[in-house]
């Protein structure tokens, strides 16, 4: 086993077409299986493999396309020749397509239309980085069913999301898709989201595919650079990057979306391992794969394939059965298929998934089922959705720091100066990745502020400096503002008068999302200069940093009492800032990706492996930089609260974990300070020696409780043989015996600790 996972991964796919024994055996609804089986057998060769073509809209509702190229795509929905569509929304306009489908082509095989619903549609919930600080996963799973509820509405049956891929480096601009750096959190959440989405009955006009992507290891792109090679062994890639991926496939999502990644030299589009050997074979996916946007022709520039015609020929070997947006299987798959290159089961075996998501989503019995001009109207951007999309925006607040309890704002101040690039940006708090968001419907920081200030107290704003200068855009680089400062004297004249100063910064929402890699991860712009002097006017500084990935906060946290992580929080945004600023909402929030101290160390995770030369010395010879420390600035689960948690000592009802068996872990968390408030209470473990290096910690479970002031909950943790299962040296899914160490605490740095034995 171990030696054939490796060749695979080294020789990128085995050659042959035949279907593994579990791919013919893992289709458990037989009435779908056998229109599946009929309806194949009435198809042409042209017409399965249009099933295959996924074309992207650049049409608008004036009408139908007019240049050559888009008249000939229409005239290939006309004539059955195309399987799905992204980027057409509105009920009116899929409705449209779907009737030139329909009314058309011969076998009237629905389209399924889908969009990057990554964190609402219309009504914009916090990006997934800043919702997975919520640690509420039921709140994650309502925001999903909201997000599919409005889609549907406006004619989608799929998003691309959840992304799960587990991120580790805050240079990558897609940190803020994901929920984080570890691959349990990541693997709850994803499962979450797509039970929101898909929901309990598939053929509810609500419910959509969900599709995990990207597999696998996008986010382990080097150096943080979008795109780039991914270099990781079999036990880093089975025991951090897949867990979630194969939590998703058992939670039964219905597409998978393969990576623009290369991962050690065999591009994720062309890896046979993974997608039909692993995924489609191992773990018995019965769904369909979607390449990413041309990321099958896009191994012609990765130097994996000579031209189209063979991309196609690895892609679908490998088991891609959709082309998204590619122009590869449309133009390649018939001569592939007539010269022998590709077994035409393959072909079949592609059609029937895309089929089987079509069929299980109930589009045969209806089409139109998410076209519903009515229900765009009633159920999109609802007063409803606003207030899901508040409570989600509060929950995700971190609170990082609040020295002398700056925070929540005492009724002593009356005059609270406003002041920042982003304190009135109205846009960025919709975040990148926007779903179909009408620009510049925030609610911005400042009117928050304004909407929850009490009377009497004076609000004045001041911008200090805008952050770019022109165009913003999801395709183009924006251009820094690097030299107007005429803003700066009404900023620092604005702070010298207030009581309290709260200095929205951070980045646009441009600045993260995809192809938005940075070597720097600090403020931008001449935020650093404002800060500064209004620092210098006024030293009762809130900052309130509004960002899409962790950034470098290391001179903030030296010089500013008190800092709130707000990410991107969508619509509410600035409501959401203000019930923490006025202490409506007790923050609760907690990181999910530790904030390094600067950028250099990155990729920098909590749950890394101890070295040889671990140890702190005097001497220069352990694992440390000379010029920083080597620990995070914010941990991984770190997060404060306007009120105090105490923690006891951990409780085990035994020390020898039983085979089959567990052990209880217990511990008292009592609530000390004066209000009530909200603790994610964390479980470590610790594989001391295994066949393995172990991590030095791996969360394996948490609980977010509510506390009175003075009142005591005991927490108890269930530890079981799962919870030390690793993919072992043996390549297999084991638990080993020896000494483990038991840690429960606040974060993933501040606990207490006890041991056992298995
Ligand atoms: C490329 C992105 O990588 C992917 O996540 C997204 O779903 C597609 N484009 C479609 O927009």
């Amino acid at each position: 086993m171990k030696k054939q996972i490796l060749a695979l991964l080294l020789t990128g796919f085995i050659s042959g077409t035949q279907l593994s024994a579990q791919q013919q055996t893992i289709h458990p609804d037989l009435e779908i299986e056998n229109k599946i089986d009929s309806l194949l057998r009435l198809m042409t060769l042209d017409e399965k493999i249009g099933q295959m073509v996924q074309y992207s809209s650049s049409w608008d509702l004036t009408g139908p396309p007019t240049d050559a190229d888009n008249a000939k795509r229409l005239q290939n929905i006309k004539d059955g020749k195309v399987g799905s569509m992204l980027n057409v929304t509105s009920a009116k306009l899929t409705r449209e397509v779907q009737d030139w489908n329909m009314k058309n082509s011969r076998l009237k095989i629905p389209l399924l239309f889908g969009l990057d619903v990554i964190h609402g549609y219309k009504t914009i919930f916090p990006i997934p980085l800043g919702e997975s600080a919520s640690w509420d996963l039921e709140l994650m799973k309502k925001t999903a069913e909201i997000a599919a509820k409005e889609a549907s509405a406006s004619g989608i049956g799929w998003t691309f999301s959840p992304m799960i891929d587990v991120s580790r480096d805050a240079r990558w601009g897609r940190v803020m898709e994901g929920s984080g750096e570890d691959p349990y959190l990541t693997s709850l959440i994803g499962v979450a989201k797509i039970q929101g989405y898909q929901g309990t009955d598939l053929t509810s006009p609500t419910s959509i595919a969900a599709c995990a992507k990207h597999f696998a290891g996008y986010a382990f792109a080097e150096s943080g650079r979008d795109y780039n090679a991914v270099n990781v062994g079999i036990h880093e890639l089975n025991n951090i990057i897949l867990p979630p991926f194969k939590a998703a496939n058992e939670a039964g999502v219905l597409t998978f979306m393969n990576a623009f990644n290369d991962i050690d030299g065999i591009p994720a589009t062309g890896n046979k391992y993974l997608q039909r050997e692993l995924l489609k074979g191992e773990w018995g996916f019965q769904g369909l794969m979607v390449s990413d946007w041309a990321s099958i022709a896009e191994m012609i520039n990765h130097g994996f394939a000579h031209d189209k015609n063979q991309a196609a020929e690895i892609a679908v070997n490998a088991g891609s059965d959709m082309d998204m947006e590619g122009g590869v299987y449309e133009f390649e798959l018939q001569k592939l298929v007539k010269n022998g290159k590709v077994d035409v089961k393959l072909i079949d075996d592609a059609v029937k998934r895309i089929l089987r998501v079509k069929f299980k989503l109930g589009l045969f019995d209806n089409p139109y089922k998410y076209s519903d001009e009515a229900a765009e109207k009633r159920n999109v951007y609802t007063k409803e959705n606003l207030d899901l999309s508040l409570e989600a925006g509060k929950k995700s607040i971190v609170l990082l720091k609040n020295e002398k309890n700056l925070l929540p704002i005492k009724s002593t101040v009356k005059n609270i100066a406003v002041i920042g690039p982003l304190a009135d940006d109205k846009d960025s708090p919709l975040g990148n990745w926007r779903g179909k968001a009408d620009p510049n419907t925030a609610v911005s920081v400042l009117e928050g502020i304004q909407n929850y200030a009490p009377k009497g107290v004076k609000v004045n704003f001041a911008k200090g400096a805008e952050l770019s200068i022109g165009e913003r855009s999801f395709l183009r680089p924006m251009t820094l503002n690097q030299t107007d400062k005429s803003g700066f004297e009404k900023a620092v004249k604005t702070a010298k008068e207030a009581d309290l100063v709260i200095l929205v910064v951070g980045e646009d929402a441009f600045q993260s999302g995809e192809g938005r890699s940075q070597t720097d991860i600090g403020f931008a712009g001449l935020q650093d200069e404002l800060i500064a002097a209004v620092k210098k006017a006024n030293p009762n500084v809130v900052m309130v940093v509004m960002s899409g990935r962790p950034m470098d906060l290391t001179w903030s946290d030296e010089h500013i009492p008190a800092i709130l992580e707000t990410w991107f929080l969508g619509s509410q945004h600035g409501n959401a800032v203000a019930e923490v600023l006025f202490g409506k909402y007790n923050p609760s929030g907690k990181l999910t990706m530790s904030f390094p101290r600067n950028v250099g160390q990155m990729p920098i995770y909590y749950n890394q492996k101890p070295t040889g030369r671990g140890a702190e010395s005097t001497e220069v010879t352990y694992s440390a930089y000379r010029d920083s420390e080597r620990d995070a600035l914010y941990p991984f689960g770190y997060g404060l609260s306007y009120t105090q948690f105490k923690y006891g000592k951990i409780k085990l009802d035994k020390t020898t974990l039983p085979k089959g068996g567990n052990i209880n872990a217990s511990i008292e968390i009592t609530n000390t300070g004066k209000v009530k408030g909200e603790e994610v209470v964390q479980l470590y473990l610790r594989d001391l020696v295994g066949s393995l290096s172990r991590p030095l910690k791996e969360l394996k479970g948490f609980e977010k409780i509510e506390l009175n002031p003075g009142e005591t909950k005991t927490i108890t943790f269930q530890i079981d043989e799962k919870m030390i299962t690793y993919f072992t040296a043996n390549q297999k899914w084991e638990a080993e015996s020896g000494e483990f160490k038991v840690f429960i605490g606040t974060n993933s740095r501040d606990l207490q600790e006890s041991s056992f034995t298995y």
